[in-house]
C-alpha cells in the first residue's frame, strides 16, 4: 500500500514533469482533530478546464510511454477513505494546486512513510529547480527552503552529499521533536 511520502513524490514528479521551476509543498496537522492537509503548489505548465475534468480519471494520462495516469486517482481514493478528500486547482500557464485532505485518526489511514528521504530524492534529481517544504503540525513547525539554502552555500551544489545529508538529517530532527 502506498504512504504519504510516496504521494508526495509521486504528484511532484507531475509538477516536474510539467516543467515547474518551483514546487511548495506542505504539510499541516491539527492534532485536536486529527486533519491533515498537503497542499502541492507548482507553477508548471498547468492545465486547461478540459483536461483538469479528466484528471481523476485512471486512464487519462499524457504520458507517451504508457496508457494508464493513476498518481491523481491514487492520491484521492486514499483521502476519501479516510473521509478526506482530493481536489485539484489549476489553470493553463499558471500552475497546478493539489489539496489533499486526511483524518489521521481513521483506520484506513495511510502510514506517512519516511518524508525525509522523499524530500532529499526529489532534491538530489532536481537541484537546480526550487522546493519549499513547510511542515506544520499545530503551533509547530518548520521548513526547508531550497532556493535559500543554495544562496547560502557560495557554489557549494545543493547536490552534493554532505548538503543532501544535512538536509534530510534537519527533516528527520525536526519531525521527531514535533511528536
Ligand atoms: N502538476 C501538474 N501540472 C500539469 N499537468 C499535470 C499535473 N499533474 C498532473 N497533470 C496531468 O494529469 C495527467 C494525470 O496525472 P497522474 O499523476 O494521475 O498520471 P500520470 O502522471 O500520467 O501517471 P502516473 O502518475 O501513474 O505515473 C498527467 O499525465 C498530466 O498530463
Ligand atoms: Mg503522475
Amino acid at each position: 500500500m502506498k504512504d504519504l511520502s510516496y504521494h508526495i513524490l509521486d504528484i511532484v514528479q507531475n509538477s516536474l514533469n510539467a516543467g515547474a521551476q518551483r514546487v511548495e509543498i506542505d504539510l499541516w496537522e491539527e492534532t485536536p482533530t486529527g486533519r491533515l492537509t498537503l497542499k502541492i503548489n507548482d507553477n508548471g505548465r498547468g492545465m486547461d478546464a478540459d483536461m483538469l475534468k479528466r484528471i481523476t480519471d485512471p486512464f487519462f494520462t499524457t504520458s507517451v510511454k504508457k496508457k494508464v495516469g493513476l498518481g491523481l486517482p491514487l492520491l484521492k481514493q486514499n483521502a476519501e477513505l479516510t473521509g478526506g478528500s482530493c481536489s485539484v486547482e489549476s489553470e493553463s500557464g499558471q500552475g497546478t494546486r493539489v489539496t489533499a485532505i486526511f483524518n489521521r485518526n481513521h483506520i484506513d489511514m495511510i502510514p506517512t512513510g519516511d518524508l525525509a528521504i522523499t524530500l532529499k530524492t526529489l532534491i538530489a534529481s532536481s537541484h537546480e529547480r526550487d522546493f519549499l517544504f513547510t511542515c506544520r503540525r499545530d503551533e509547530e513547525g518548520f521548513e526547508v527552503n531550497t532556493a535559500e539554502i543554495r544562496s547560502q552555500l557560495e557554489g557549494v551544489s545543493l547536490a552534493s552529499r554532505e548538503v543532501l545529508d544535512y538536509i534530510s538529517t534537519f527533516i528527520r530532527d525536526n519531525l521527531k521533536s514535533m511528536t
